[in-house]
């Protein structure tokens, strides 16, 4: 296979095993190009590409961005905080102006589940998904499986185990999805509050005593508490603390050294951003076995990889 069926990246449910070994593969030989001295490639110089960022970001934003420069490509930011949606103007309307600008292919992240299909529906161009709500966040998973594919080679029979904020996370839905399709056994972890029953349906293992999961698996991947999405203010409807949570759930050094007394080493990833002394301890999240920083490198990679497949579509 030499390029993707859709001419979107909507999500990692509309992918092929063979679509999702595309992608990282090509990422693969990215990083090849912004490991050497001269770290741009003319590919797609004559592409303009316009970033929108509807909701905040630091990694997915700035590697789409170096990314696409990286490509060669001419680029665009938009932050709605700054934009004329504070005046009302509509996400269709929004981006039929930026579009009116010639622009070739349109990278959005929103807060509404669903705005990417929303808006692939609407307009001609490509349109990749850096994040819709709790949906999905497909480059987060493919450079999470690139990351697991450094470390163990395969993904086929590894156990992964996602700790956390279940509820709320689009990283979490992509990366079963994804980590599925490639082979991998996944588990999520987390209070039942925190965990929708239909995970029980997708094939996943669930699990609430964060000890049997660390037990179980060769990865654990720590998912942040969103706070922001569980409706603001002092009071948490879903756990009764963050202490509380971090007494329950944390992963610390105390907890991996347990579940690796017979021998086996855990591999530690985190989307970002963390919440470091919640769901995850410092001495972890910078701990030997951390791969958190090796996952922002290769988001580079993958988003390079996704917009040149994407772009390779475009007519001449
Ligand atoms: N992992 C991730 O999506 O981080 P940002 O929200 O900073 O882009």
């Amino acid at each position: 296979m030499t390029e993707l069926r859709s001419k979107h990246l909507l999500g990692i449910r509309g992918l092929t095993r063979a679509e999702l070994e595309l992608i990282i593969d090509t990422a693969v030989e990215f990083k090849g190009v912004i490991n050497r001295p001269i770290r741009k490639v003319p590919t797609l110089r004559d592409v303009t590409v316009a970033n929108l960022f509807f909701e905040d970001s630091t990694r997915t934003r700035l590697s789409f961005e170096l990314a696409e420069k990286r490509l060669s490509a001419d680029v665009v930011n938009f932050s709605a905080a700054s934009s004329s949606v504070s005046k009302g103007e509509t996400l269709v309307d929004t981006v039929h102006n930026i579009l009116a600008m010639k622009v070739d292919l349109v990278v959005m992240r929103h807060p509404h589940p669903g705005a990417a299909h929303f808006l692939a529906s609407r307009v001609d161009v490509p349109i990749v998904n850096a994040g819709d709500g709790t949906h999905e966040h497909p480059t987060q998973a493919l450079l999470d499986a690139l990351s697991l594919k450094e470390q163990f080679g395969q993904l086929d029979g590894l156990k992964v185990t996602i700790v956390g904020d279940i509820r709320h996370s689009r990283v979490a839905l992509s990366n079963i999805l994804c980590l599925q399709k490639l082979g991998a056994d996944v588990m999520v972890c987390g209070p039942s509050t925190l965990i929708p029953k239909h995970y029980a349906s997708m094939g996943v293992h669930v699990e609430h005593d964060i000890d049997k999961a660390l037990a179980w698996c060769d990865v654990a991947n720590v998912l942040r508490i969103q706070l922001e999405r569980q409706g603001g203010g002092d009071h948490i409807p879903f756990f009764p603390s963050l202490r509380e949570y971090h007494a329950q759930y944390g992963v610390t050094k105390e907890r991996l050294a347990c579940a690796e007394s017979g021998g086996k080493k855990i591999t530690i990833m985190h989307p970002g951003p963390m919440n470091r002394g919640v769901e995850i301890a410092s001495d972890v999240a910078d701990g030997e076995r951390s791969v958190i920083l090796n996952q922002v490198e290769n988001g580079v990679a993958v988003r390079m990889a996704v917009i040149y497949l994407l772009a390779s579509g475009l007519g001449g």
